[in-house]
């Protein structure tokens, strides 16, 4: 089949694919594109994704027997990563399942103080939540405590008076929902993927970690990398996914300089900021190199930036801080032209997506 790259680096594909779609998350890329690089590059194991989102390298990885160590600075991806590549036990699921359908959520405690969000849902609604969120944290153990939370995470965006635009939240008015159907209806989708999908093979390694800095790993420690790093000024995570994070998790204290006007980098113009995102991508080569074993090799998704007044290339400089940081050019691939969109100078404008691969020198 001829590679349908364009469509591969973003997360369409996934959304049709058993445990892929579990969680959707805009900044991804698809299972076939993982694939594609393995087979097509012969890359061995481990394979390490440094920035590995919702997993969709560790768990397309782990589908083809491959070990995988997967770091993301997001507890909301570490926590989506880490549910999706368990091997669940289908029997007892059932057996638990029993017990969420006859669960009556009542949640009689005042809500804690950082719920500054209990605006964006209707009362009730949210008392649903805790109380579910509280059942599945007490009542159950691991792994199955994480499927029924990862089942929550994703209804509660459905019910509550929000949608993802972008980098933020925008508020949507939205006729009131309850929460336990769609909840359960989803669990009965996932139980479903568990039936479908071989439940064996190696649960991949992963943990809450910055790239620039892969300190839980040794040199020459894995085999090869598929990766793609934020791009320049596209998301800003923590935002984006702030009430997932404020109901569930905590916010993530280290990120890229990725993203103008992301909380620790104010900065009244542009060049600083596309200065900063280079100097930690060349911080984020330097570290993969160092992991790599000799001869192992990296590929790395990664699109320009739009600005208010530039369009800014990534794929070149990447490759030029590669070569630095101790690596060879095996190819550079164009995937597709992303317009610039709302930024107004730029109307017409494109950046590119690219597929770099690089192999570490002998
Ligand atoms: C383009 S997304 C990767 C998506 C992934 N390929 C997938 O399919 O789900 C980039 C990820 O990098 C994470 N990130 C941002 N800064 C990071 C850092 N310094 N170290 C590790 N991860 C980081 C973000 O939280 C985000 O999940």
């Amino acid at each position: 089949m001829k590679p349908r790259l364009n469509e591969w680096v973003t997360f369409t594909p996934n959304k049709g694919l058993p445990i892929h779609n579990w969680f959707y998350y805009k900044e991804g890329f698809s299972a076939p594109l993982v694939e594609w690089a393995v087979k097509g590059f012969k890359l061995e194991g481990p394979i390490l994704d440094p920035f590995c989102g919702v997993g969709t390298t560790l768990l397309s990885c782990k589908l083809l027997g491959l070990e995988a160590y997967g770091f993301d600075v997001s507890p909301l991806a570490v926590f989506v990563s880490r549910a999706k590549t368990r091997n669940y036990n289908v029997e007892l699921l059932r057996e638990e399942f029993s017990r969420v359908q006859s669960f009556e959520p009542a949640w009689e405690k005042p809500f804690p103080k950082e719920l500054w969000f209990a605006s964006r849902f209707n009362r009730s609604v949210l008392r649903e939540i805790l109380a579910f969120k509280e059942f599945f944290v007490n009542a159950f153990s691991s792994p199955v405590s994480g499927f029924f939370l990862l089942a929550l995470i994703d209804s509660a965006l459905r019910v509550s008076n929000v949608e993802r635009q972008g980098a933020s939240l925008r508020a949507v008015k939205k006729s009131a929902q309850a929460l336990k159907p769609i909840l359960l209806e989803k669990i009965e989708r996932m139980m479903g993927d568990v039936r479908r999908v071989p439940q064996t093979g190696a649960e991949p390694f992963v943990e809450e970690g910055d790239a620039r800095w892969l300190k839980a790993l040794s040199g020459e420690s894995v085999g090869s990398i598929v990766t793609s790093p934020p791009y320049l000024n596209k998301v800003e995570y923590a935002s984006a996914y702030k009430l997932e994070l404020a109901l569930f998790f905590r916010a993530p204290t280290t990120q890229l300089r990725s993203f103008l006007g992301s909380e620790g980098v104010r900065m009244s113009s542009q060049v600083p900021i596309i200065d900063a995102y280079f100097e930690d991508m060349a911080r984020v080569l330097k570290e993969m190199n160092r992991v790599l074993i000799p001869g192992g090799k990296a590929v790395i998704v990664v699109g320009g930036g739009c600005f208010p007044d530039r369009a800014v290339e990534s794929d070149d400089r990447l490759v030029e801080l590669g070569l630095n940081a101790g690596f060879e050019l095996v190819k550079l691939l164009k995937a597709r032209e992303i317009p610039c969109g709302a930024h107004g100078g730029l109307k017409g404008r494109t950046v590119r997506e690219s597929i770099i691969v690089l192999k570490k020198q002998v």
